[in-house]
């Protein structure tokens, strides 16, 4: 029996590694309870004290090798699978986040819209490079050895990557799913009235109810890890 295409966008928050032991950046222990944003994550603070902020994006490098993805993430990896296998329709998964906590679940292809802890961008050249070491000692460049390399995260004031695809897909998904994210930043807090107004259906998994939660025709409350797996085997039973 075929099935009409779904095409899907997912776009995940904090939320979705919270039970892997990652903070957030809002609430109880959150990030920005510990630091100011305008501390650590401005193109000025970097400008500034590149020590504290480099210091403040080594450490968060380093927590990742302490570890592991969750149930929801292996489970968005199950996902993706059988659509692509299957061709059940179009599938994009953005992250707000900068953890690889997707791919070591088993996501391919994720777009990380405010950067990677993993990768070191450089400000002289331009170019990328997969870091997993500190940057703190100022290592030199290796395309281009000069001593400018930055976390390659977006920060605060920067414009977020892959837009362009981002938008694209909002407009031509049938189903919008927002997971882990208080709905507090933009642009990505804007992406559920972007798919809604195009005709999409809209659900939010989340622990506590967002910012953005009046936008979505259904909001189920909960920790990710036990949510989106019970979610994603609905979506495969009935998709
Ligand atoms: N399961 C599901 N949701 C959870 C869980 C959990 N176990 N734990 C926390 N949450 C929810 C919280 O209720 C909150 O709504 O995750 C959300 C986390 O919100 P934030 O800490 O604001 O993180 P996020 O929404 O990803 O922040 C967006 O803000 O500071 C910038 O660049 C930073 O990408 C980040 C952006």
């Amino acid at each position: 029996m075929s099935r009409d295409p779904l095409n899907i966008v997912i776009l995940t928050g904090a939320g979705v590694s919270a039970e892997s032991g990652l903070a957030t950046f809002r609430g109880p222990d959150g990030l920005w309870e510990g630091c100011r944003v305008e501390d650590v994550c401005t193109p000025e603070a970097l400008e500034r004290d590149p020590e504290m902020v480099h210091r403040f994006y080594d450490a968060r490098r380093a927590a990742l090798l302490t570890v592991e993805p969750n149930a929801a993430h292996h489970a968005l990896a199950r996902l993706q699978r059988a659509w692509r296998d299957e061709g059940r329709g179009e599938w994009l998964l953005v992250t707000q986040n900068v953890d690889d906590l997707h791919e070591r679940g088993g996501a391919v292809d994720v777009l990380h819209m405010h950067g990677e802890l993993l990768s070191a961008l450089c400000a002289a050249c331009g170019d990328r490079h997969r870091w997993s070491g500190p940057m703190g000692d100022d290592p030199p460049c290796p395309s281009c050895a000069s001593r400018r390399l930055r976390p390659d995260i977006v920060f605060f004031g920067e414009m977020p990557y892959h837009m362009d695809r981002i938008q694209m897909a909002l407009q031509h998904c049938d189903l919008f799913v927002s997971i882990g994210t208080s709905g507090a930043v933009y642009p990505a807090a804007g992406f559920v009235q972007t798919a809604r107004h195009y005709g999409a259906q809209t659900l939010e998994l989340n622990l506590d109810p967002s910012a953005g939660s009046i936008w979505f025709h259904a909001s189920r409350m909960g920790p990710a890890g036990r949510l989106v797996p019970l979610w994603v085997d609905e979506l495969l039973a009935v998709a």
